[in-house]
């Protein structure tokens, strides 16, 4: 397998966010975002460690992209702090954050790098949030105001736009389960926000076509590929078709004109009270490209004392498979799975793998580090894709995550995903032997 089995217009990339990797949290202007407020609060995250310094792009920046260059990576996706521009989230635009994006663009275009923005990674303003952030229904408004500034100062120079990241994640973590930002609970936390962000995701869309001359939109999907846990089990067939539902299609077939999958998922129906007239037609949008974030196989389980789903995902480390330090298991069919099942809707034209990648400890000798179980996970997984691909898959990309070891929200700096190792005492990076792999492979 080399570069040139995937086409000479395909897109190779690194994909970062600007929470995980920024710092400098009251820098020049910035605004308090959920993620700054939740990391504080005890024992909500790996030993209590928080995004304040994180791997200090603020101000590292040019040293990043320089890695880049380096490893001849030619895309870099990277999401833009939406409180760093509007620090009270709407009104007025802090200029400092503005000047910051455009010193990362103007130097990607310097280097030969395209850059690619997601315009929300997960880090809402803090003063969104007092307002109810995503549940509440104005933050279509907000999130338009946000988009509108975005494309005209950067649209320019930046045609790659993606709109949302996850929202399946950012709105079970985050106003389900509690376990991210803003770390709110219950039913109706969840299902508000999940309408509210399906509505942004297209919003977001339109707002980009009709502003910007000849963009290139995409949104992201987390996606699991599921299998029943036992086979034979009618039970277990009937819980995966629910977490499926739940997973991998509650955002996307609102999007594609298919509504909600509330026939396969009751415990949805709620939502309906949240729907105003029209929004169904106003939730659909077509999209030039789905990203797709894929890294694992989940097995699915019926548990009748679970609430709400009645199901399971039994983890790798229990199933004694191969996995990460994530506890995702090894499983590069994954891909070639996602890109089939996703690729049978109508209304998807192309597919962007927009993040792949694992976390694995690293091997620091005489200061290299060989992480071969990395390369090998990245490999692998490339090679799944190419199958697809060969076969007709329209994939148009396929973005590594990520560059520098970063802060992994709930996890903390424990789980390192990047191409680059990075010592928190120095901010040293060094290129890991995966990170070789890339820059042979791209070259
Ligand atoms: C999903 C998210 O987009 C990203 O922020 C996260 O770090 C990676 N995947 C790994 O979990």
């Amino acid at each position: 397998m080399n570069r040139k089995d995937f086409g000479d217009d395909f897109f190779w990339g690194v994909s970062t966010a600007a929470y995980q990797i920024e710092g400098s949290i009251t820098a020049d202007g910035k605004g308090p975002s959920i993620w700054d407020v939740f990391s504080k609060k005890k024992n909500k995250i790996f030993n209590n460690q928080n995004g304040d310094i994180a791997c200090d792009f603020y101000n590292k920046f040019t040293q990043d992209l320089y890695l880049i260059y380096e490893l001849k990576i030619p895309n870099f996706r990277f999401s833009i702090s939406w409180s760093r521009i509007f620090p009270n989230g709407t009104g007025q635009i802090n200029q400092q954050g503005i000047d910051f994006y455009n010193r990362v663009i103007d130097l990607c275009l310097e280097l030969n790098i395209e850059p690619w923005i997601t315009l929300y990674h997960w880090d809402l303003p803090e003063k969104l949030q007092e307002k109810g952030g995503w549940t509440n229904r104005d933050i279509i408004n907000w999130f338009s105001e946000f988009v509108t500034c975005c494309v005209k100062h950067f649209g320019d120079r930046v045609s790659k736009w993606i709109v949302l990241n996850e929202p399946m994640v950012f709105t079970g973590a985050g106003y389900f389960l509690g376990v991210h930002a803003p770390g709110l609970r219950g039913l109706n936390n969840f299902i508000a926000s999940v309408h509210h962000a399906a509505m942004c995701q297209a919003a977001g869309g339109r707002i980009i076509r009709s502003l910007h001359p000849n963009p290139y939109i995409g949104t992201t999907f987390s996606h699991s590929y599921l299998e029943p846990y036992n086979t034979d089990n009618v039970k277990d067939h009937h819980a995966t078709k629910k977490v499926d539902a739940l997973l991998n299609r509650l955002f996307i077939e609102p999007l594609l004109g298919l509504g909600y999958p509330l026939a396969d998922l009751s415990i949805l129906n709620r939502i309906e009270k949240f729907i105003k007239p029209n929004d169904m037609e106003l939730i659909s949008f077509k999209m030039d490209f789905i990203g797709l974030q894929v890294y694992t196989r989940e097995l699915i389980k019926y548990v009748p004392f679970q609430p709400f789903l009645q199901a399971n995902i039994v983890k790798a480390s229990q199933r004694f498979v191969h996995h990460t330090i994530m506890d995702w298991e090894v499983h590069p069919d994954c891909i070639y799975k996602a890109v089939k099942k996703i690729e049978q809707y109508e209304n998807v034209k192309e597919i962007i793998i927009t993040e792949n990648g694992a976390a694995f400890d690293d091997d620091l000798k005489d200061k290299r580090i060989f992480d071969l179980l990395r390369k090998d996970y990245l490999q692998n997984h490339l090679n799944k894709l190419l199958k697809a691909k060969k076969e007709g898959s329209n994939i148009k990309g396929y973005f590594v995550w990520t560059l520098v070891d970063n802060f992994e929200w709930a996890e903390g700096y424990k789980p390192k995903f990047g191409l680059v190792h990075l010592d928190h005492q120095t901010q040293k990076r060094t290129i890991k032997e995966s990170g070789f792999w890339y820059r042979d492979f791209l070259s």
